[in-house]
């Protein structure tokens, strides 16, 4: 049988979409044994979608704008603070991963034994693919296809969120790490080209949501820096959004950006006696 070592590697933590039962590999497709089959595609992700993909997929322009913006650097004070909150990590998923520039970063940083890319957009999972990662093509509100109680880290950032499966499947003691753009993020720019307003998510709600199952709040860290972009690289930060969906205004000239997120930390509370602390 061809070796596959990241998708053999991310097997364990894989299930079944339809029955929840664990995979195998046989060649190019995974199966359970009730005999469901997926195929493994030629770039080396696997579509796990249970039912056809819903329209907020991202665009294979998007996740190519995405990409290229992320490999540039103008977003890696973002991956910075995320690398140390998954040090000594083992087995880490991200949820909504578009290509793949977090998740490599970590992976790369922190060496976990276990890794997974998830995302809807088949664009996304074979940009993952691409990089190096184990990639699936999934669903995150039908439910992860990721084994109960197998992740130590899951990582969400700027992506749809399902509190109830997140929760699932992280272990004891794991941790969901968010990271949400505040009410300032990329205001100037936003108002500039009059691009749609993306609703800040409220980190009181967050809390509450992922209170609800269980996830409490461990750590809350500000990160804000401004960026010095050129022209290609605000269309690219234009088109790898939501504005991307209707017709992206072409930016004619530099303009000031403010990156503004916060990033979270939740812990599973099934871990014990210990107590979580919010830090602010
Ligand atoms: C704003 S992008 C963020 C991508 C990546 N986390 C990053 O920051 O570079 C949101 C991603 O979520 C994915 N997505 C949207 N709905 C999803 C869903 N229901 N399940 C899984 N992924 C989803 C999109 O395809 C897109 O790649
Ligand atoms: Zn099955």
């Amino acid at each position: 049988m061809e070796p596959m070592p990241t998708i053999d590697a991310a097997i364990g933590l894989l299930i079944c979409p339809v029955c929840s039962a664990g995979l195998v590999r046989e060649d190019r497709r995974l199966y359970c044994p009730q005999g469901h089959s997926f195929d493994i595609a030629r770039q080396g992700y696997v579509n796990l979608l249970n039912g056809p993909a819903p329209a907020n997929a991202d665009t294979a322009a998007m996740v190519a704008a995405r990409e290229r913006f992320l490999d540039a650097g103008f977003y890696r004070p973002i991956l910075d603070a995320l690398i140390p909150t998954c040090a000594g990590t083992e087995r880490i998923a991200e949820a909504g991963a578009g290509p793949g520039y977090y998740l490599s970063g970590v992976v790369e940083a922190c060496a976990p034994r276990q890794h997974l890319a998830l995302d809807i957009s088949v664009a996304a999972a074979r940009h993952a693919a691409k990089r190096g990662l184990a990639s699936a093509v999934a669903n995150s509100w039908a439910g992860l296809p990721v084994r109960t109680g197998s992740l130590d880290r899951l990582l969400c950032i700027f992506a749809p969120r399902n509190p109830e499966d997140f929760a699932r499947v992280l272990a004891p003691g794991g941790e969901l790490i968010v990271v949400t753009p505040t009410a300032d993020h990329l205001a100037e720019l936003r108002e500039q080209l009059g691009l749609l307003d993306v609703p800040a998510d409220k980190t009181s709600q967050l809390d509450e949501q992922l209170g609800v199952v269980g996830l409490m709040p461990a750590e809350r860290v500000d990160v804000t820096f401004a960026l010095e972009a050129d022209i290609p690289a605000i269309t690219d930060l234009v088109a790898m959004g939501p504005n991307a969906f209707h017709r992206p205004p072409v930016p004619d000239r530099r303009l000031p950006v403010q990156v503004c997120v916060t990033l979270s930390r939740y812990r599973q509370a099934t871990a014990g006696p210990e107590t979580t602390e919010l830090i602010r």
